[in-house]
């Protein structure tokens, strides 16, 4: 199998190699061709660091990273003419109406104005904007200017698509819209996607295999279903009840042998188990038995989430980045049309 991307023992540690900070640690994956692929991992986790490294806008500290075959350090030109890039800040110019936006980007890839207009009208009209095509992108939403972001980043048919955040900041709705997009594209291309996100439900919704990034290591790799094997438990319960502390309800149900955790959670018991089936009537009969009684349970299977918590001890806070970087991405036509 062809690989997309190939990285080897990247680190990056920005500042001094003592007591900077080390954004990535070690970091060696192969995304194969075709693939939708998910970086996963909280703020800060260092996703942006390796996304900068891939579309060479900075070099990595040691370590060795390919993209379509290319090596990074060696040839750059050849890595971005084979890459569309949607950096985490939006880079799309407010001034200057979306096609003018995609037009800029089209001549910097030297694609003729024929295919400019052809390709632009196409595009447009796969991300719903060919309507608002003429208007200024300081009137679109959030929503609209992703969009235009990931049709500009299509321009001259990059091989790998790869984005950053892409649905950071969006209301749920815009959310939906960008991700049905890129499923969109990925299924009628033969395209590969590579994208980073701290949203779980992002992953989960878009991605065939996902890397989880903390503290600029990898702590697991894997389709989502072999994430969710490589952790013991295979269900989490959750009881609420009446009549018992939760403190003493956490240690007689955490004490139960086929209970692998019990922690309480907000009025309830979070209770983890292999057998979610097997166990609600068992843990029913206990608490019962302790004197409490016992209003709602529910069962639900592992998410990523939990796996993310297997891993790394603690959830991924999903609020949004606060303060993050404002980084010009990868090709980015910046000297034009100002
Ligand atoms: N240019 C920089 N100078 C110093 N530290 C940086 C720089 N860019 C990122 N970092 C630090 O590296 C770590 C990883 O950052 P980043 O790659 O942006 O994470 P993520 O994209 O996962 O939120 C963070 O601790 C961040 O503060
Ligand atoms: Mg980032």
């Amino acid at each position: 199998m062809a690989f997309a991307v190939e990285t080897s023992g990247l680190t990056k540690t920005f500042g001094d190699a003592n007591r900077g900070v080390k954004a990535l640690d070690g970091v060696s994956l192969s995304v194969g061709e075709g693939e939708f692929f998910g970086l996963l991992g909280p703020n800060g986790a260092g996703k942006t660091t390796l996304i900068r490294i891939l579309t060479t806008l900075i070099r990595p500290t040691s370590g060795t990273a390919r993209v379509m075959g290319i090596d990074v350090a060696e040839d750059r030109a050849g890595v971005r003419e084979r890459i569309g890039v949607v950096p985490q800040a939006t880079t799309s110019d407010l001034d200057l109406t979306g096609i003018e936006n995609m037009d800029i980007y089209g001549r910097f890839y030297s694609i003729s104005a024929k295919e400019r207009r052809e390709r632009i009208d196409y595009l447009l009209e796969i991300v719903g904007l060919k309507e608002r095509g003429r208007d200024l992108v300081a009137t679109y939403s959030g929503g609209m200017r992703r969009r235009l972001e990931v049709a500009r980043a299509l321009m001259h048919r990059p091989a790998l698509l790869i984005l950053d955040e892409p649905t950071l900041g969006l209301d749920p709705q815009s959310r939906l819209v960008v991700w049905d997009l890129l499923t969109k594209f990925r299924e009628s291309y033969r395209l590969t996607i590579l994208l980073t996100t701290h949203y779980m439900a992002e992953a989960e919704a878009l991605c065939e295999r996902i890397a989880i990034i903390d503290y600029g290591k990898i702590v697991a790799i894997d389709t989502i279903d072999g994430l969710k094997k490589g952790v013991p438990e295979k269900d989490v319960v959750t009881v609420w009840f009446k009549g018992l502390a939760v403190d003493a309800a956490a240690k007689e149900i955490g004490g139960l042998k086929f209970v692998r955790s019990a922690v309480g959670e907000a009025n309830g018991l979070r209770v983890a188990v292999d057998d979610g089936p097997y166990a609600i009537p068992l843990i029913m009969e206990r608490l019962k038995d302790e004197g409490a009684e016992v209003t709602r349970v529910f069962l639900k299977e592992l998410t990523l989430e939990d796996v993310f918590i297997h891993h790394t001890g603690r959830p991924i806070r999903e609020e949004e980045a606060k303060g993050f970087s404002y980084f010009i991405g990868a090709g980015m036509p910046r000297r034009f049309g100002r």
